[in-house]
């Protein structure tokens, strides 16, 4: 029997019988949401758009079992067997997402509380809890019921557990949850002094004399503080109990279906850190990400970044998006649509960063509910429209891409890593630290976009992964350093790495226990300086400095260090410039450290992107790293090639909002929004120029 607790292997859709494999390309497709006369025209339109795969029952819990234990597969036995005979596979949910009202009604012990104990009613989706016995029980027996009933069904290509684990029941106060929760921490901790311990108890008299006695962070009075040790355990445990949820679902599919590959979708984006993904991709048989596109400048460079993460999550391996939108949401206060071009960009950039499969969120666009605005591969317009046309080219183009030979291709590793860190991000969120205004997750991304701006397209990579085998590394405001992980950066360094540190990194132990004798403690010998105070910045009162000005031009603002010294191998690249008063001018803010073999710089404030540029160009120049030969801020760059044949493929996007003039260096496979130039639209050697247009791309085999 298979060892259903051993870590997983990477496992790809296979294609249809008689198919070639090729990018998958499709959406989340709800059928039963529709009459079924409709359904042999999204067939159609379905064909027109080559479309290979859709998700089919993500939310149709209560169509497939309307009253308990009472199933009805006909009209999913349809559609699934009428989009196979077309071609189309079928990436099938468990349909778990959504629990009925007639399983909400008879057990209302199932639904999710809010940490002022309200109830999470039913009139939306989620409404359930993770750590909830009776709520397993019920789902688990739709798991097996349809694995049992799709086990042999050839249309079938994966099996998509539940969908978007934690997106509105992350956090839960039940008493389900307590429970689970004294458990979770009798796991990590076994003795509760070493829980006392871990999260500080003495302080304000927490401690406690048994496991019974741990509570969940619920209210304690607005205005008041929570132990931040008590909420840091307690987003790692909601991660853990929502993963373990989504394990026992998957687990129940697999005893009864283990032929067809496993995969959940993720919600890997800048501003979200929901759960650590990093713990559990190797729950998955191949990553899923789901993103939602940021309007507005950062749009193209967040997308990238996120692509970047979600490719370090993947361990490299392809990876599926399962969800983006082809233009507007409906979930923000302002929906804005994508600008001319961004569609199939914002697509092809996600296959520049790893993605074998492209799916929508959603094909037709629903008439009623709550998402009738949001953007559909198939709009309210129908198929006379820019959007469905821009998702026949993008099929057209991702066929393209798939018969020259860029599937068994891999994103090239950069040159430089910025690494991630979830716990980071969840500690720095928390309230009674030096400034609200700083937080984790902000840091990479500026990073991403200051390293763009000097022409180098850096990978994003989870703390715990390889981010030392690289040329030069950036721990960007990584505010958690265990011991261990401060180890890792020290021998890095000393070993010949490059390092860029930045303030508020190195500031705290995996409890969140301050690393003593300076700031940040833990690296301090690694990065030659030692702070004693946090200087915040803001405007919220009078007369306080909302910017620090710095002697190479630039200025700080939200957070700098007060560096009170600095080792006798460092060198001070840049000081504040300030009124007396401040108390700052004369600080280094900026240092290179000469550590063991490599170098150490360190950038002790905030710094807005064109003033971080600035500086990563004089600090790249000291440290001896240089962009790729022919980059450019204006073009993001990104290459895929093969170990196999050597086939190389440069992905490239204008970042700007006006035309970029590129020099081709081989046959371009797929463009969009490119000016060719008047006299030459008939030339195709190589060296000629093309202009790419403002939302343009063009993917180029060398
Ligand atoms: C996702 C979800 C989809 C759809 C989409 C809209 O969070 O998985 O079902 O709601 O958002 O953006």
């Amino acid at each position: 029997m298979t060892d259903l607790t051993a870590p997983r292997k990477f496992r790809w859709p296979q294609p249809l019988h008689g198919e070639k494999p090729r990018i998958w390309y499709g959406g989340d497709y709800n059928p039963d949401q529709w009459p079924e006369e409709v359904w042999d025209d999204d067939i159609r339109l379905m064909k027109k758009a080559k479309i290979s795969v859709v998700s089919v029952a993500i939310f149709s819990w209560a169509k497939i079992e309307p009253r308990e234990g009472v199933f009805d597969f006909g009209w999913l036995d349809r559609i699934i067997a009428k989009l196979g005979t077309n071609g189309i596979a079928t990436d099938l949910a468990t349909a778990t997402a959504s629990p009925p009202m007639w399983l909400t009604q008879a057990h209302p012990e199932v639904l999710w509380k809010d940490e002022y104990g309200n109830t999470c009613w039913p009139g939306a989706r989620q409404h359930w809890r993770p750590t909830s016995p009776v709520f397993r029980e019920y789902a688990l027996t739709l798991c097996r019921a349809m694995a049992e009933h799709y086990k042999d069904n050839p249309y079938v290509i994966a099996w998509h557990i539940n969908n978007e684990y934690g997106c509105h029941n992350r956090f839960d106060y039940s008493d389900d949850a307590e429970r689970a929760f004294q458990q979770w921490c009798k796991n990590r901790y076994h003795t509760i002094d070493a829980l006392n311990t871990a999260w500080g108890t003495a302080f304000w008299a927490q401690q406690m004399t048994d496991f019974s006695e741990v509570i969940l962070p619920k209210f304690i009075g607005s205005g008041n503080f929570m132990n931040p040790g008590k909420l840091l355990d307690f987003k790692r445990f909601c991660s853990d109990a929502l993963k373990e949820f989504y394990i026992a679902e998957r687990t129940a599919v697999e005893r009864i279906c283990p032929d067809k590959p496993f995969t959940t979708n993720f919600m890997i984006s800048a501003p979200q850190q929901l759960a650590d993904y990093s713990t559990w991709r190797d729950e998955v048989d191949f990553v899923s990400n789901d993103h939602y596109f940021t309007p507005g400048q950062a749009h193209l460079d967040e997308l990238a970044y996120s692509a970047s993460l979600t490719s370090g999550i993947a361990r490299k391996n392809p990876w599926w998006l399962m969800e983006n939108s082809p233009s507007s949401v409906n979930w923000r206060p302002i929906n804005y649509r994508k600008e001319s071009g961004e569609l199939i960009r914002d697509a092809v950039a996600h296959v520049a960063m790893g993605a074998d499969a492209i799916n929508f969120f959603q094909w037709r666009q629903s008439r009623s509910g709550a998402e009738k605005f949001h953007s559909a591969m198939l709009p309210h317009a129908g198929e006379n429209s820019q959007i469905f046309h821009d998702i026949c080219k993008l099929g057209e183009d991702l066929d393209k891409l798939s018969n020259e030979g860029l599937l068994n291709t891999h994103p090239v590793k950069a040159k430089v890593a910025v690494v991630f860190d979830y716990e980071s991000e969840w500690a720095t969120e928390h309230t009674t630290t030096p400034t609200q205004q700083a937080r984790h997750w902000t840091e990479p991304l500026l990073w991403f976009r200051a390293l763009a701006d000097n022409g180098i397209t850096a990978d994003i990579i989870p703390i715990r992964d390889d981010w030392d085998t690289y040329e030069a590394a950036v721990l960007p405001s990584v505010y958690i350093l265990s011991a261990q992980a401060s180890q890792r950066v020290r021998g890095y360094v000393e070993n010949g790495g490059k390092l860029f540190v930045t303030c508020y990194s190195g500031i705290s132990d995996e409890c969140d226990h301050i690393w003593l004798g300076g700031y940040p403690g833990s690296i301090s010998d690694v990065v030659g300086v030692r702070s004693e105070e946090f200087s915040p910045m803001g405007s919220d009162f009078p007369g306080t400095p909302s910017r620090i000005d710095l002697s190479n031009g630039t200025s700080a603002h939200t957070i700098a260090d007060v560096i009170t010294s600095t080792a006798d191998t460092a060198q001070i690249v840049a000081s504040y410039e300030s009124e007396p008063w401040t108390g700052m001018d004369g600080i280094p803010a900026v240092t290179i450290n000469t550590f063991g073999d490599g170098k150490a710089a360190y950038i002790g404030c905030r710094m807005d992107q064109t003033d971080l540029t600035k500086t990563l160009k004089a600090l790249l120049e000291k440290m001896g790293i240089t962009a790729p030969e022919g980059s450019s801020k204006d073009i993001l760059k990104i290459s895929r090639a093969s170990e196999e044949n050597g086939a190389i493929f440069d992905f490239l996007f204008n970042r700007t909002h006006s035309p970029v003039t590129i020099s081709v260096n081989g046959e371009i496979v797929i463009a969009s929004r490119i000016d060719l130039g008047e006299d030459d639209a008939a030339d195709n050697s190589v060296g000629r120029t093309i202009d790419i247009l403002p939302n343009g791309m063009a993917v180029i085999r060398r």
